[in-house]
This record gives structure tokens, sequence and C-alpha cells, in this order.
């Protein structure tokens, strides 16, 4: 499975600085990706057009959006959809992500509306899921996926489902690493995943065997190979030190 090298840019860059931070990427993989790796941009809404015009032609480099409103258009301030987020030169989109179910009170009800729009419009999208360290200290690491994963696949009528492969992947990302410095350890993000391809295969069955789970939560350039190279570690989500082209690159050939 090809590995994917995700970037979020969260609520961080203006334009020209955006262009220049694309433009850097975009000149170091003109001759493709280290290991033939599909790197993804998540840029806040204002940058993807000009980040999608630094990166054009370059093979195996992605533009997306990292929140939309589930709705074709209408009375919704403040929101975008997916069909502007197309506009601009997005083919991602995330869902789920913790900030935004954290921060802006998303609900597993919400992030399956999404999901299902996403791909019904057709994006790829990455859903993102991950406890709590209080919910991790309750023993209660699988329970959390199952509800998070299963709200959001299992309403996927049969046409969704079998246009999943290379259109959707998960990014595990256990909220106390998100931004926190603090990595979640190798034995416990094989087991994180382990959970994750079984509640997958519960719900999709062999399907499940084609959908990349990446791991998300403090990756820097330092510990991305020890990550990247775990067994069930299909790609990486980065934050912070995907903000600087040199690190993301870094992170990319790691
Ligand atoms: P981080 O963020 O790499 O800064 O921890 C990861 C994420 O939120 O996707």
């Amino acid at each position: 499975m090809q590995k994917i090298i995700a970037a979020n840019w969260k609520m961080y860059k203006t334009r020209p600085q955006a262009a220049q931070t694309a433009a850097e990427i975009a000149l170091a993989l003109k001759d493709g990706t280290p290991l033939d790796r599909l790197a993804v941009i998540f840029a806040p809404f204002t940058d993807i057009a000009v980040v999608a015009d630094a990166i054009a032609g370059i093979k195996n480099l992605e533009a997306g959006g990292q929140n939309f409103y589930p709705e074709e258009q209408g009375a919704f301030t403040g929101e975008i959809s997916p069909a502007m987020l197309r506009d601009a030169g997005a083919q991602w989109l995330l869902t789920g992500h913790s900030e935004r179910r954290h921060i802006f009170g998303e609900t597993d009800a919400l992030v399956a509306r999404k999901t299902a729009f996403g791909l019904e419009k057709g994006f790829k999208v990455m859903l993102c899921v991950g406890e709590t360290l209080d919910e991790r200290e309750a023993g209660k690491l699988s329970e959390v996926l199952e509800r998070q994963l299963a709200s959001a696949i299992k309403p996927l009528d049969a046409k969704l489902r079998s246009g999943l492969a290379g259109a959707f992947a998960i990014a595990y990302e256990p909220v106390w690493a998100i931004g926190t410095g603090k990595v979640a350890g190798p034995a416990e993000v094989l087991d994180a995943h382990a959970v994750t391809h079984g509640i997958l295969t519960d719900i999709l069955g062999v399907a499940a065997q084609n959908l990349p789970i990446l791991y998300g939560g403090s990756v820097k350039p330092e510990n991305a190979a020890s990550l990247i190279n775990l067994d069930n570690v299909d790609g990486l989500l980065i934050g912070g030190a995907s903000l600087e082209a040199k690190s993301f690159l870094q992170i990319l050939g790691a």
C-alpha cells in the first residue's frame, strides 16, 4: 500500500507564506516523492488555491481542506462547501480531527455526515479518530475507537463502501499526543492500529485491507522513521513539524 504523509497546517500561514512553503515542497518533489509516497497538504481555506497552484503537475503531491459543511450550498454563514474546496484545488477532505471534535464540539453524528458527504462528492476523505488521556487511562481505547469508526463508517451505503479503496484513509491520533510533544510509543501505536484494523475488518470485511491507517501526534523528523516503519502504520499525519518544508520533507523521506 502506498504510504501517505500528510501535512495539517491548521490555522497557520498567510497566502504568501503558504505559497512559499508549498513551492519549496514542490521543488524538492519535482522528480518524485521518496519511496513513491503520497504527500498531502491540508491547508487553511484561503491558502488552498495558492498551494494547489504551487504543486500543480507534481506527481504524488495533493492538496486538501481541513473542514467543510456537508451541504451543497445555502444559508450557512461562515461555512464552506466541498464544491468550493474542489474549485480551490482540494482533492482531500479531513473529518473528525480532534480539534474539531473537542474545540468546536463536532459530534460523531456530524463527523459521520461529513465523511459520507465528502465521499459522495468524490473527495478522498481522511477520518481522524483517537482517545483522550482520560479515556486511555480508563482502559477505553477500543471502546472509543469502535464508537468513532462505527458511527462514521456503518452508515455508508453499498455504493460508497465499494469505492473506499484509494478514497478513504483513517488517521489514528491519540488526543494526548497532538501538539504536546508526547508521541505514542511504538508498542502503543502498533496496538492502537491493530485495534483500528480489527474494527474496520468487522465493519467492512476484507475491504478493510485496502484502507491505510496513519498515525498522528507529535511526529517529528527525529521520530518519523521509527513510526512509519512499523508494520501496520501506513502513513503519518503531521501538524507542527509540517509547517516548515525542510522538516516535512525529512519526514516524507524517513
Ligand atoms: P502535531 O499535530 O503533529 O502538531 O501533534 C498532529 C495533528 O493534529 O494532526
